[in-house]
């Protein structure tokens, strides 16, 4: 009896050894240790054995071999389950290294290497850069430049309210122009200084207008400023970001906090002309809002569309084109 069942285990072990695929351990899970089983049917005949003592070593014998065989029967399971997982990560694994090849380092946007130039230009005549909040109060984008509440000027900035407060008390600033206030409250005179930042309007996108956009201010106030100072910049400006074929010209306008204001055109070495932005004498109530004496200071400021001069640098159709985020036409900058 010990013998077959010994040739039993022998037998039981090799065959899962031997099994190929989950299916078939499974199969064999059943026929070797199921009630219809070799082992089962050696169990069967246990009670025919006579001697007590054999009968009692084929029992033991017996449940070795049933615990070999179900051991066997998990450790063959466990070991195709982990092939086969390993075999499907091969299969989905990604192979990164046709991408990584062809990774090339990105550059700045078409914006941002106008925004950046504008600064090198204006670092080096000798102006400081600063920056101020996107979300600014009435006061400041409005008020302290020179538009109380019923000032019909305040219409020419189609203004984007925020929900937070006093209902229309703060706006994402129409322009760069409320920076120069706080440039004025928090700094001394004499000042030179250029804001670069992001602003936003109510407007719907067109070739030349987008309802985000880009301005870059510029304000100098200092003792004795005059409106020759201020073409002055304008033209040394002009020469110096465009180059040397190009100059400048100031057109009478409107601000409400310049007087006098003028809108700047450059003349292309084509002889045509382009609006860049707007400037003029900064206004006594600007330097009282700010904190300076009208009578002892003076200056001017200006500001114009950074959007706008990086799709004339490059030709550009359309200012939609620079934010749709297409790298076909991104990549050509
Ligand atoms: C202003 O925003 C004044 N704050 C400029 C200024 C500053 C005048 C200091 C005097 C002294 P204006 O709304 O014209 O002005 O805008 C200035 C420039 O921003 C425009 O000339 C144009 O280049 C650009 N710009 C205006 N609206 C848009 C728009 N929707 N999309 C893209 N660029 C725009």
């Amino acid at each position: 009896m010990i013998e077959q069942i010994q040739a039993a285990r022998r037998d039981a072990l090799h065959r899962v050894d031997a099994s190929t695929d989950l299916d078939e351990v499974r199969r064999l899970e059943s026929e070797l240790l199921g009630r219809k089983g070799p082992l089962a049917s050696l169990k069967a005949q246990l009670g025919s054995v006579a001697d007590a003592d054999s009968r009692k070593a084929a029992g033991a014998a017996l449940g070795e071999a049933t615990a070999a065989v179900s051991e066997a029967v998990a450790a063959r399971r466990q070991a195709l389950e982990r092939t086969a997982r390993l075999e499907q990560l091969q299969h989905e694994r990604l192979d990164l290294t046709e991408v990584a090849a062809r990774a090339v380092r990105g550059h700045a946007h078409i914006v941002t290497q106008a925004w950046e130039r504008l600064e090198d230009v204006f670092v080096g005549l000798g102006f400081q850069i600063a920056e101020g909040p996107e979300v600014e109060t009435d006061w400041y984008n409005f008020e302290a430049l020179n538009m109380p509440p019923s000032h019909p000027a305040r219409s020419m900035w189609d203004t984007l309210f925020l929900e937070y407060g006093e209902p229309g008390t703060v706006v994402l600033r129409t322009h760069t122009s409320p920076v120069q206030i706080r440039v004025m409250q928090t700094q001394t005179p004499p000042l030179y200084v250029v804001m670069p930042g992001r602003v936003f309007r109510n407007e719907t996108p067109d070739a030349t207008h987008m309802p985000v956009f880009h301005q870059i201010e510029g304000l100098v106030i200092d003792r004795n400023i005059t409106m020759a100072h201020l073409a002055g910049t304008i033209e040394a400006f002009t020469k110096a970001f465009f180059g040397g074929g190009f100059s400048s010209r100031l057109r009478p306008s409107y601000f409400p906090f310049t007087e006098p204001s003028a809108e700047f055109d450059i003349r292309t070495p084509d002889g045509s002309w382009l609006e860049l932005g707007g400037c003029g004498m900064v206004h006594p109530n600007v330097l009282r809002a700010g904190g300076l004496d009208p009578e002892e200071w003076s200056g001017f400021a200006f500001g114009f569309g950074i959007d706008r001069m990086a799709k004339e640098r490059h030709q550009v159709a359309d200012l939609r084109e620079m934010y749709t985020n297409d790298l076909r036409f991104l990549e050509q900058f």
